[in-house]
C-alpha cells in the first residue's frame, strides 16, 4: 500500500493510517491558527546554501559532541508527551533507536513509560525533560529518579508556565478532563494495528507521575492534577533552584529572545534550546531558524546553542549548523516514524536526515559537519 518511506513527509502519512486520529492529531498540531507552526517548517525554505564544485568529498564525517557528549550526528530527540501513544512503549522504543543510532534521547516529564522503564530497557544514558510543578517536592523527587536512573542531561523547559491552546485537542476530546465517546472507539477501532499493539502493554497512562505523586490513577483526575500543576510563578531563581538539586548538566529550553538568551547564559547552564515548542504554545511568535542568528549574535561566545521547530529534512540541519547551532532537536518527525512503524520508523527517521545531511553537506563543499559554517549560506530571507 505504501512505498519505502524515503523522506519524512511519506512517514507522517503512513502514521496518519496507523494512529488513531486524537493521537495523530495531538502531535501534528500547533496553537490556535498554527501560523507559528507553519513558519517553523517554511522559513527554513528561506535560507538558501551556497553549491561548490571540484572539491574532494571523501572520507565525510556527521560526528561532534552536543554538551559534549560525542554524538553520530547533531541531532537529538526531543521531548514529546503521550510519546507512548503514537505507538504502545513509544520511548522505550524511540530511547533504543536513538541509543543504537548514537543520538540522544530526551524522554518528557509527560511521557507514558516512566525514567524508569526506559532505564531498564536500554544502557547508555539518555536525557530527561523537567516541567516545573507547583509542587516542588514532586519536582525534587523526578530530579532524584532521574539521578538514579543515571540520566546525563536535565532539559529544562522554560516555555510552559501555561498552557497554549490547540484546537485539535479540544475538538478531539484531548482535554481536561479528558472525554470518551463513540468517536475515540470508532477512531481505536479503525486502527486495528495499533489497537492490538496497545492491548499487549501495561503503559498507558503518565507513568512518571501515577503512583509518584499525589494523583490517582483514573484518568481524568491525573489529568486535571497534571493540569493545574504547570506553574505561572516560574521564575530565574527557580532555574538556580533547580540546578542545585541537579548538579549535572542542565539545557535550558524554549529561549526565543536574545534579552532572555543573555539571563539564560547568565545562569551557569551548560545549553540552550532556541524553541518555540514546535509552534505549541505562542502563536505569533516568530520561527525559531528565523531567530537563531540573533541568538547566537547575543550569546554565542557565552553558551552553547541548540535549536528545534521545523526540521523536517538533513538539509534543515545543515541549515541550522550553519547559522550557528551546535545541534538540534526533532520532536514530530520521529513521532512519525514511531507510528508509522515503531522502532524501525524511528531508526528511518534518522536514517533519512542523516542521508539528506551527508549528501548537501557534500554538494556543499564540505567534509566534516565541525568545519561548517556561514560560508555554506549564500543567502537568508527571513
Ligand atoms: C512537544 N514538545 C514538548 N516539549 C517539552 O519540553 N516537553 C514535552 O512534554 C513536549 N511535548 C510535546 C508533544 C508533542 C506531540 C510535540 C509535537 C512537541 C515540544 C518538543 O520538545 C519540540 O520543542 C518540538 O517538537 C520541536 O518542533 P518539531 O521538531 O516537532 O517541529
Amino acid at each position: 500500500m505504501f512505498s519505502e518511506p524515503l523522506t519524512i513527509a511519506d512517514l507522517k502519512r503512513r502514521a496518519k493510517w496507523r494512529v488513531p486520529k486524537m493521537f495523530y492529531d495531538y502531535a501534528d498540531s500547533g496553537a490556535w491558527t498554527e501560523g507559528t507552526y507553519r513558519a517553523n517548517e517554511a522559513d527554513f525554505a528561506k535560507v538558501k546554501l551556497r553549491q561548490r564544485v571540484l572539491v574532494d568529498m571523501t572520507d565525510r564525517s556527521l560526528a561532534t559532541t552536543m554538551i559534549g557528549e560525542k554524538v553520530a550526528m547533531p541531532v537529538a530527540l526531543a521531548p514529546t508527551g503521550l510519546c507512548g501513544m503514537q505507538h504502545a512503549d513509544g520511548e522505550i522504543l524511540a530511547a533504543q533507536a536513538a541509543e543504537e543510532f548514537g543520538v540522544p534521547f530526551t524522554l518528557s516529564t509527560m511521557s507514558v513509560c516512566s525514567i524508569e522503564d526506559v532505564a531498564e530497557n536500554t544502557t547508555k544514558p539518555f536525557w530527561f525533560q523537567l516541567y516545573v510543578m507547583k509542587d516542588r517536592d514532586f519536582v525534587k523527587s523526578l530530579i532524584g529518579r532521574a539521578k538514579a536512573a543515571g540520566c546525563s542531561a536535565l532539559v529544562l523547559t522554560l516555555d510552559l508556565q501555561i498552557l497554549g491552546q490547540r484546537h485539535k485537542d479540544l475538538v478531539n476530546g484531548l482535554s481536561t478532563p479528558p472525554k470518551f465517546t463513540p468517536k475515540h472507539v470508532w477512531q481505536v477501532g479503525t486502527r486495528p494495528f495499533w489497537a492490538l499493539e496497545m492491548l499487549q502493554t501495561k503503559r498507558r497512562t503518565f507513568r512518571n507521575i501515577v503512583g509518584h505523586a499525589p494523583a490517582s490513577s483514573d484518568l481524568s483526575s491525573l489529568a486535571s492534577w497534571t493540569a493545574e500543576q504547570f506553574d505561572p510563578k516560574l521564575s530565574w531563581a527557580d532555574v538556580e533552584w533547580i540546578r542545585e538539586q541537579w548538579g549535572g548538566k542542565l539545557i535550558l529550553k524554549g529561549v526565543l529572545d536574545a534579552e532572555d538568551a543573555r539571563m539564560a547564559a547568565k545562569t551557569g547552564a551548560d545549553a540552550i534550546i532556541v524553541s518555540n515548542h514546535g509552534g505549541r504554545q505562542l502563536d505569533g511568535a516568530r520561527s525559531s531558524i528565523s531567530v537563531l542568528p540573533e541568538i547566537v549574535e547575543a550569546v554565542g561566545g557565552d553558551i552553547e546553542i541548540h535549536m528545534d521547530g521545523g526540521i523536517r529534512s538533513g538539509q534543515d540541519v545543515l541549515k541550522a549548523r550553519a547559522l550557528g547551532a551546535q545541534g538540534v532537536f526533532i520532536g514530530r518527525p520521529y513521532l512519525y516514524g514511531l507510528g508509522a512503524m515503531g522502532k524501525k520508523g524511528v531508526t528511518r527517521t534518522l536514517d533519512i536526515i542523516r542521508k539528506e545531511l551527508d549528501i548537501t553537506m557534500a554538494l556543499c563543499g564540505k567534509r566534516n559537519i565541525e568545519d561548517i559554517d556561514r560560508d555554506i549560506i549564500a543567502k537568508v530571507d527571513f
